[in-house]
């Protein structure tokens, strides 16, 4: 039996390849502390579990949800977006449900990429912009995120036959994997450029709650003109600690939402609805556990920080997100790095170039792994610089 070129085509997804080598390093009984995924180790509030046991006991929430989700869902959402941001929403026209922001991300290209066409995707950058791009038969062009420009992309350096392929501009900001963050004049320079090349703006931000500092990251729709041209994916995998209950959002363009909910009406049938009603009680519940989460994350990026720093590593503490981007040290590349901590001393991270060739010169390492195995992870990298050290002393 022969896939279809479009699967054959596609790289293995990151994860599952590191899942892979975390697993036949423990079936050959070595220890290994990850620093892989990005998944919260601390649970779900358990004011959101009582409301989705609840709901779930209602034969009500047993049947077929609608694929645009409940009402008071998407009136949640906007309420939400009004108390954090200031934005209003029209939640009839301008707030789709989805199942996690992967999901979104992955299906809105086939609303607006025909094949030929191309989607501007930030490199380093979540795998999905790309992926789901090449399955709706375009490609991908890749926009450098470098150090010097704050990680933001050079919207002035596209070349014009690209410019004129280009349907969908993705961005992520607070940014996973380096942690940058963006500011209203760079988001006001994305309207003009939207507008000037009628290109659709898909702005991925699951991290807007997750920050550290008292900073308080912004959302593309605060800025004026945002909602003519894009949309916003946002999620309460993170800000709720929900990435299993699989439940996330997209608000913004109405033509662009109808398009989504277009689609996928005809591919998913919505969420459980016991998950829909914990998401209203998440969205419109007490918001401590926000902070709460954040102070435990920023301990730990602290922690993180201190001891790259001490072995030679430079890492700087990002103001939002649950990343660190470290930079390798000389002489190895991404990957190299990351194995020489796997097998040196049993440490998962991820190398800097799953996320794109330019994440060469970088690992990612992520806060959300719990302190017993946080403060194991970081002996070991003590452990690693002590190696080093040795192996340094014995050539002189
Ligand atoms: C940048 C980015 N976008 C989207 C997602 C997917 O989030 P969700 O759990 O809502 O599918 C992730 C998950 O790690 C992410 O890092």
């Amino acid at each position: 039996m022969r896939v279809a070129k479009r699967i054959e085509n596609l790289p293995p997804y990151l994860f599952v390849e590191i899942t892979k080598k975390i697993a036949e390093k423990k079936a050959k009984g070595e220890d290994v502390v990850s620093f892989a995924i990005g998944d919260p180790d601390i649970p779900t509030p358990s004011h959101i579990i009582d409301r989705l046991c609840q709901a779930a006991q209602d034969p009500a929430n047993h049947r077929y949800p609608e694929s645009a989700g409940l009402p008071e869902l998407r009136q949640a959402i906007a309420g939400w977006y009004e108390k954090r941001f200031g934005v209003t929403l029209d939640p009839e026209t301008e707030v789709v449900p989805v199942i996690g922001a992967k999901e979104g991300i992955a299906h809105i290209p086939l609303c607006f990429i025909d094949p030929g066409d191309v989607a501007l995707v930030p490199d380093p950058g979540y795998p999905v912009y790309s992926v789901g791009t090449m399955l709706a038969g375009g490609e991908p062009y890749y926009l450098p995120l470098k150090a010097e420009n704050d990680f933001l992309p050079d919207l002035n350096n596209i070349p014009e036959d690209i410019l004129k392929k280009s349907k969908l501009l993705w961005l992520n900001y607070p940014n996973m994997p380096t942690g940058a963050v963006a500011d209203e004049e760079f988001f006001s320079k994305v309207v003009e450029f939207a507008r000037k090349h009628d290109v659709a703006v898909c702005h991925d931000s699951p991290y807007t709650e997750v920050a550290f500092d008292g900073y308080q990251p912004i959302s593309f729709m605060q800025v004026e003109g945002a909602r003519d041209v894009g949309i916003e994916f946002h999620t309460l995998s993170k800000t709720y600690n929900m990435t299993g209950w699989r439940i996330g959002m997209a608000v913004g363009n109405a033509t662009m939402i109808n398009a989504l909910k277009t689609v996928k009406s005809n591919m998913d049938s919505g969420i459980p609805q016991a998950i829909q009603y914990a998401a209203i009680e998440a969205l419109n519940g007490p918001q401590d556990c926000v902070q709460e989460h954040n102070d435990i994350y920023q301990r730990r990026r602290d922690l993180v920080i201190e001891m790259l720093n001490s072995i030679g590593i430079e890492a700087k503490p990002p103001k939002a997100t649950l990343y660190v981007w470290a930079k390798v040290p000389e002489g190895y590349t991404s990957a190299e790095f990351a194995t020489d901590l796997l097998e040196q001393v049993g440490v998962v991270v991820t190398p800097g170039t799953g996320y794109g060739k330019n994440g060469e010169g970088y690992v990612r390492i992520s806060l959300t792994i719990p302190d017993a195995g946080l403060v194991k992870g970081l002996s070991r990298l003590a452990g690693w610089r002590d190696i080093k050290n040795r192996f340094r002393a014995k050539q002189t």
